[in-house]
């Protein structure tokens, strides 16, 4: 079930209820906390049941993060510009982990969600991912809290996984069972959709770390602006820190635009620059540049340049919205 994206505010925390939702499996399931429960089982010493008051007492970490979904898997060049930025506040996966103790064996973390269905022509099916378990151990959390309330029960409540460095498609909500096994678990959202082969590289491997991106979000796109002095503004961002934004109007050369630095948390980072727009219809274009190296590709992937199309006329007032 996709439900229709508001537009993307510019904004640095994304309001919830602009946030997008992305429900695969139908329905989302309405859990009571009162009787929702984490199994923690496979390869560990001491499996557990953890209730909410338990999960909800443990030390917790707070932290902004884009959340930005990969888009859809049966057409994973695609892009569909899905992206928000959002504070969370959850406990550590590791954490819980240290409760269970892994067994030396153990070398995935498998992430199970409460909702049932199907998609792609498989009947039946869960909502499970998986993760190495050494990198769950360093950056999953599970999130009970977004932008300092519950979560919303669009968005996983009462408790989700969070793994703020990847495309949202790994941050599982409804959480209802972490398995550890020796093994990935072969499945449609694991092995088989979700999966890609990076520009350069030749192996198949799963959508897991965010590619660097970017988006313009001032002007509006589609929208009339007052000729003259423009601000182009928007938000980039990466797995890494993205290093350098340029924007492009029609077909003059790329400029630097100004960027804010990420801080410590893998939050969006602001760019901006002032343009003198001349009366007549305008193509902005913004391409990002990440502390890996990576560069926003012209055309032809999920996170292509961004290009937004407006109409500046001269004594003209901005389009209503
Ligand atoms: N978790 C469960 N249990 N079921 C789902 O369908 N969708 C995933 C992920 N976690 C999904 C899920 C996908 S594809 C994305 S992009 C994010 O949740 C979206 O999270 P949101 O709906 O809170 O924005």
């Amino acid at each position: 079930m996709i439900r229709t994206d508001p537009e993307t505010p510019d904004l640095f925390l994304t309001p919830v209820e602009d946030v997008f939702i992305r429900n695969h499996l139908g329905p989302h399931p309405r859990l009571d906390p009162a009787t929702w429960s984490l199994t923690v089982e496979g390869l560990v010493e001491r499996p557990l049941r953890l209730d909410f008051p338990t999960l909800r007492g443990l030390p917790h970490r707070r932290f902004t993060a884009v959340h930005e979904c990969f888009g859809n898997p049966l057409h994973p060049t695609v892009p569909t510009r899905a992206v928000t930025n959002v504070e969370w506040a959850g406990v550590p996966l590791a954490a819980v982990l240290e409760l269970a103790g892994p067994r030396p064996e153990a070398r995935h973390v498998w992430l199970e969600g409460a909702d049932t269905g199907d998609f792609a022509g498989e009947s039946g099916l869960s909502y499970l991912k998986d993760l190495p378990l050494d990198q769950a151990s360093a950056e999953v959390v599970l999130a009970h809290t977004m932008n300092g309330e519950p979560l919303h029960p669009d968005h996983g409540y009462p408790v989700r996984a969070v793994a703020p460095l990847m495309f949202g498609t790994n941050s599982v909500k409804w959480l209802s069972r972490i398995v550890l096994a020796a093994d990935r678990p072969d499945h449609l959202f694991t092995t088989r959709l979700y999966t890609r082969v990076l520009p350069g590289e030749s192996e198949t491997r799963p959508v897991r770390e965010k590619d660097v991106s970017s988006k313009l979000l001032t002007p509006v796109d589609g929208r009339t602006v007052p000729a003259g002095s423009c601000e182009l503004a928007g938000y980039a961002w990466s797995s890494t820190e993205v290093t350098s934004v340029e924007i492009a109007v029609d077909d003059a050369d790329w400029r630097p635009a100004a960027l804010d630095r990420r801080g410590p948390d893998p939050a969006w980072q602001r760019f901006r620059l002032r343009h003198d727009l001349a009366p007549g219809p305008h193509r902005i274009r913004c391409r990002a540049t990440d502390s890996a190296g990576r560069v926003q590709p012209l055309s032809g992937d999920r996170n292509a340049v961004h290009e937004i199309h407006v109409v500046a006329e001269s004594g003209g007032r901005p389009s209503e919205v």
